[in-house]
């Protein structure tokens, strides 16, 4: 009788990525130049299975460009990114099936209603069973009472929370998020924080996120990395990262490094 041969390990199939150790994302000295211009320079950096981790700069430091390489959106001009130790450029389309993204700046089509815009997303995905979750996310972001809503009629934080709902809709193993609270009033903020470390710790999905609230970055993330001109100037946890600067918390740090040149 002869042994059936085990399936290959696939890190992106469920079956495996339990038993995945390594790091989710992995970026390894990534430069993005438009132009000549550096907008990220030589940034090296990774996310754990089930970590959520802060990136943080000023406006125009390159973390919007990073998670544009991440999503696939752009790519990085030298260096290599690998998710689930698979390398992007080679395996874009599986990897991609198990990541989602949202950013406050893109927006969904202005004519089709809520449900509509996330059914299309739950297609592209392959969600089984797409009413039954899409109903869940409404109600998950405060959204049931808009679902049949155009998009153009939506608030600014109305689109913000569409975005997230979208974002969750394939049980993404890798969430990027471009300031997703950005735009949210407190309860909605608190309440989307609450479910990014719930979805981290109950189905290790690991989160790099954006965001300019220095309170949120110490509360939420298990490390933060700090960009500057393109450049990551530290990574660490948010008290390593404040000792670093000698400042009395994030926010201080930050404004220590971008007003007294402390980089
Ligand atoms: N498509 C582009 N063409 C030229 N310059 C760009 C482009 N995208 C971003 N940049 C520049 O790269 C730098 C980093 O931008 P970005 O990643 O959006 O920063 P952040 O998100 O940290 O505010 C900025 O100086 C920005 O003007
Ligand atoms: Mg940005």
């Amino acid at each position: 009788m002869t042994a059936e041969k085990p399936p290959p390990f696939d890190p992106l199939h469920e079956r495996d990525l339990g038993a995945f150790t390594g790091p989710a994302i992995e970026l390894r000295n990534i430069t993005k130049s438009f132009n000549g211009f550096k907008a990220v320079d030589d940034a090296s950096f990774e996310v754990m299975p089930g970590e959520i981790l802060g990136l943080l700069g000023p406006n125009g430091a390159g973390k919007t460009t990073i998670i544009h390489m991440l999503v696939g959106l752009t790519t990085p001009t030298s260096g290599s990114i690998r998710m689930f130790g698979l390398d992007l450029a080679a395996h874009r389309e599986t990897i991609l099936g198990r990541v989602n993204f949202s950013s406050s700046y893109v927006s969904m089509p202005y004519s089709l209603t809520v449900a509509e815009c996330l059914k299309v997303f739950a297609r592209l995905y392959n969600v089984r069973r797409p009413g039954p979750r899409i109903d869940e996310l409404l109600a998950t972001f405060g959204m049931s009472e808009v679902k049949n809503k155009p998009v153009r009629h939506l608030s600014t934080g109305q689109q913000t929370r569409l975005n997230l709902a979208k974002a969750f809709i394939n049980e993404p193993k890798i969430l990027l998020l471009d300031e997703p609270t950005a735009s949210l009033d407190p309860d909605i903020a608190d309440k989307t924080r609450t479910l990014l470390v719930q979805v981290a710790e109950k189905k290790r999905t690991s989160i790099l996120y954006t965001s300019h609230n220095m309170q949120e970055m110490e509360k939420i993330s298990a490390r933060v990395v700090f960009m500057h001109k393109g450049k990551v100037i530290a990574t660490g946890r948010p008290a390593d990262v404040v000792r670093k600067f000698e400042g009395h918390d994030l926010e201080d740090a930050f404004l220590k490094v971008i007003r007294g040149g402390r980089a």
